[in-house]
């Protein structure tokens, strides 16, 4: 049943070209022209008047989430929220007729965000879940539904949900962004093609697997380790320290990179690892002056970054490259190595990867 592979989490790894495949399968028009969503049947009034989006999830969901901010602000000037199930049901959330509200859940039945969602229809709002479980609690009681196509995913961790849930925040938001006129044709296009490569490019990104094994060996002992970013590359660095202390259980801390020096660098002491990711053109040279920073102090770091860049090799002591992609979809690539690097450090560690002390797949209870 884990077809070869000695752990559910590493075969669920593997799969993830298929699953980002599956995902966007007849979801994106042949001439690359535009999204297609038939499960979706707005008019174009409710597109129209659509002026806000809180997304609620726990979790990698709410990670996933993290990104589909940035996406969706970028893309269709919505404004963006992004709560934790938890604290959004003891809010008073700021809503309006036009709020759209999203859940994201791999399980779709994560009790705080089955009832957030609840809550919200209660209060008269528009339902939108994402989710991997035709047929899950969240999948019956939303207004409406987008499937992730990832498949069963039975370790703990997650990790194909993850990446599909980012490919249909993607679409969401070229949708959106066409249909309310905020996104132009060929920006449209430009991205609709970047996705149709992701398959590929997240099959490439799979040969790093026995570079990060060797850092994951090196690095099994240390007591803590940072991810920093900015932008984006932010919301791939608190994915990837959750992953770590998920199943490794090496401490791990993330943070946006310009943060550092506002306390945490007490922390960066001789042989820390940092992973660095540095994805984001805009932000590139931002982060590199961070980099130093943590370098200054002697740390480790380990530079994620596109294939190409040369410049960073000189700045940090290894640098893990992945295949180029939109910047805007860094996360869906940049994720498999940090999810790598969990899973060969926990089985470094002799940890039971696939279930993790204390941590059930869904959480039934507050
Ligand atoms: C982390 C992890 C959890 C879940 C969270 C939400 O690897 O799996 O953080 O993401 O419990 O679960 P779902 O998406 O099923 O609502």
């Amino acid at each position: 049943e884990r077809g070869g592979y000695p752990h559910f989490m590493l075969k669920e790894i593997y799969e993830q070209p298929r699953a980002i495949r599956d995902t966007l399968t007849g979801r994106i028009a042949d001439d690359l022209s535009r999204v297609t969503l038939p499960e979706l049947s707005w008019s174009d009034d409710f597109v129209q008047s659509m002026d806000r989006v809180h997304i609620v999830a726990c979790g990698t969901s709410w990670h996933a989430g993290l990104v589909g901010k940035a996406v969706m602000e970028k893309l269709t000037r919505i404004p963006v929220d992004v709560e934790i199930a938890s604290e959004y049901r003891y809010r008073d959330p700021i809503e309006t007729a036009g709020t759209l509200v999203i859940v994201i859940s791999q399980s779709g039945e994560t009790l705080d965000t089955l009832a957030a969602l609840r809550d919200a229809k209660a209060r008269g709002r528009h339902v939108l879940a994402i989710t991997n479980v035709v047929g899950s609690s969240v999948a019956r009681e939303a207004d409406d539904v987008i499937i992730t196509w990832a498949g069963p995913e039975i370790a703990v961790a997650s990790t194909k949900a993850y990446t599909t849930q980012l490919v249909v925040l993607y679409l969401l938001a070229v949708y959106l962004g066409q249909r309310r006129g905020t996104l132009e044709d060929g920006t449209a296009k430009q991205i609709l093609a970047a996705l149709a490569e992701l398959p590929m490019a997240a099959e490439q990104v799979l040969d790093t697997a026995p570079q990060v094994e060797r850092f994951a060996r090196e690095w099994a002992d240390a007591r803590d380790t940072f991810f920093i970013g900015r932008g984006i590359d932010y919301a791939m660095a608190l994915e990837g320290a959750l992953k770590l202390k998920e199943i490794s259980y090496i401490h791990a801390e993330a943070y946006a990179a310009g943060e550092l020096k506002h306390g945490t660098l007490a922390l960066i002491t001789e042989g820390v690892p940092v992973i660095a990711l540095a994805t984001q053109t805009d932000l590139y040279e931002k982060t590199l002056s961070n980099i130093k920073e943590v370098k200054a102090r002697d740390a480790f770091v380990l530079g994620v970054t596109f294939a190409g860049d040369e410049e960073m090799r000189h700045s940090v002591d290894e640098v893990l490259y992945v295949p180029r992609t939109l910047p805007v979809l860094a996360p869906v690539i940049t994720v498999i190595p940090l999810q790598l690097l969990a899973y060969y450090a926990a089985v470094a560690r002799g940890n039971d990867v696939d279930k993790p002390r204390n941590l059930a797949k869904s959480v039934t209870v507050e």
